[in-house]
């Protein structure tokens, strides 16, 4: 079922209820690409069906690994072994998916045959010389195009481990160093500037590869010696704690009765909004925690209350990178002005999430000022409007959770990559008491 291309969302009364989210995306793509390198079965539970996923699951099929999946029943990967990939016979095309083309790029460096990846017209924009610069010094030949995709991975020479300094803090370039470092003479050392999401980390080990990991300050250090063999294992996927934030945000504006979010995600490394959002004045609680497998998992209770404009400390942008578009919903709905600095990266993210958060907040009538590095949003009425999201799935569900403070109705156009990460976003919604739908000429 293809997902609408554009939604209309009526202001609503407000939200109540229990909801589930569906799986971690991040989790999803690691459980498949680390699956397949594995020894033996892996059997993957609350797998991610989205478009992203599924583009690295048609990448690693491509690459000559088999993958069952049936809508009942767990996803099970064959492992084929670190060297038991193939020669792909056509272009690998992740769609729309940074996660997949960088780390699928990492474990390629070291194959002995060659690849070539591509992605969507957004994808085709995002800059991949960050992870084809710490390949190139670990032996692997990488060509970009113009810094971006298409690319191409010559196979074929052998990979040394270096000691690499990123210079941001992002996960996908870690994980696609580490990746790579799996097939690599000695030992592979990847220091950044500070945390980043660490489920590539948290699943090697759990596949039985060593890791040594430490912090300096803010900085943090992660190291594995290759050649590294993967054991398969069963692997539980937690709720999306990236696809939870829009109840979370939609709750503290509006659910008096609090609404519950069950089986979230809430691996430190993730939850850098709940941080932000209490800072705010939110009212969220942490109910039965516990583990599902290498990740911490919770039920989550936010309950409606005045939320208050803050600076937001940069510290926190990695830990919440992909949170930043609801956040921004969430400052509009706040009394006072929240300051958002040092996130120049969500500017190569699906979108220039800054500039199209931007624009969409201005459209219904929200005083926005942008700067190189954040936006600053003081909370106000929002009114109806019509917001083009450009294709970036976390900022039409943002603007969809808008609609519950929205004055008249907001049309949300290109919104068919929800599908992405969310793919039953709408009936979720819905279910709560948002009055979301397909918007004019949907068919
Ligand atoms: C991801 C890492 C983040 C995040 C992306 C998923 C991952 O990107 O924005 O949605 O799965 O590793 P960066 O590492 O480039 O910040």
């Amino acid at each position: 079922m293809t997902h609408p291309h554009s939604y209309l969302a009526q202001p609503a009364d407000g939200i109540a209820g229990t909801i589930t989210v569906p799986g971690d995306k991040s989790v999803s793509h690691r459980s498949l690409m680390l699956g397949a390198i594995a020894e033996g079965q892996t059997l993957v539970h609350g797998f991610l069906d989205g478009d992203d996923c599924l583009a690295t699951r048609a990448a690693l099929e491509a690459l000559g690994v088999s993958i069952y999946k049936n809508a009942l029943q767990p996803v099970r990967v064959n492992g084929v072994g670190l060297r038991g990939l193939r020669a792909p016979s056509r272009v690998l095309d992740l769609g729309n998916s940074g996660t997949g083309i960088r780390l699928l790029t990492g474990l390629l460096a070291g194959q002995a045959f060659d690849s070539e990846l591509t992605g969507d017209a957004s994808l085709r924009q995002r800059p991949m010389e960050r992870i084809a610069t710490p390949l190139r010094a670990m032996g692997g030949r990488i060509e970009t195009t113009d810094g971006k995709p298409p690319l191409r991975v010559l196979g074929g020479s052998p990979l040394n481990g270096i000691e690499y300094e990123l210079p941001v803090a992002s996960a996908q370039v870690k994980s696609a160093i580490l990746l790579a470092g799996l097939y690599a003479d000695g030992r592979t050392t990847v220091h950044s500037p500070g945390p980043s999401r660490d489920h590539t980390e948290r699943m090697l080990q759990s596949m039985g590869v060593q890791l040594e990991t430490s912090e300096r300050g803010r900085g943090h250090t992660v190291s594995l010696v290759g050649p590294a063999t993967l054991r398969g294992r069963e692997i539980g996927v937690p709720g999306d704690f990236s696809s939870a934030a829009f109840f979370i945000v939609a709750a503290c504006l509006g659910a008096p009765d609090g609404l519950l979010i069950k089986n979230v995600g809430v691996n430190p490394t993730r939850t850098g909004l709940l941080t932000i959002l209490r800072e705010m004045g939110a009212d969220i609680d942490l109910e039965s925690e516990r583990r599902l497998g290498a990740e911490p998992v919770a039920d989550l209770f936010v309950r409606q209350s005045e939320l208050r404009g803050i600076d937001v400390p940069p510290e926190l942008v990695p830990l919440a990178i992909d949170e930043f578009p609801i956040l921004f919903v969430a400052a509009a709905g706040a009394r006072g002005t929240t300051r958002v600095s040092g996130a120049e990266e969500l500017r190569t993210k699906e979108t220039d999430r800054l500039a199209v958060m931007a624009q969409g907040l201005a459209a219904v009538g929200i005083a926005v000022e942008e700067q190189p590095g954040g936006l600053s949003v003081t909370g106000g009425r929002i009114r109806g409007g019509i917001v083009d999201s450009r294709g970036d799935h976390r900022i039409a569900m943002s603007f969809a959770i808008a609609s519950l403070l929205a004055r008249a109705p907001i049309e949300i156009l290109n919104t068919a990559e929800v599908a992405t990460s969310f793919p039953n976003f709408l009936e979720a919604a819905t279910d709560v008491g948002l009055r979301i739908g397909p918007g004019a000429g949907n068919p």
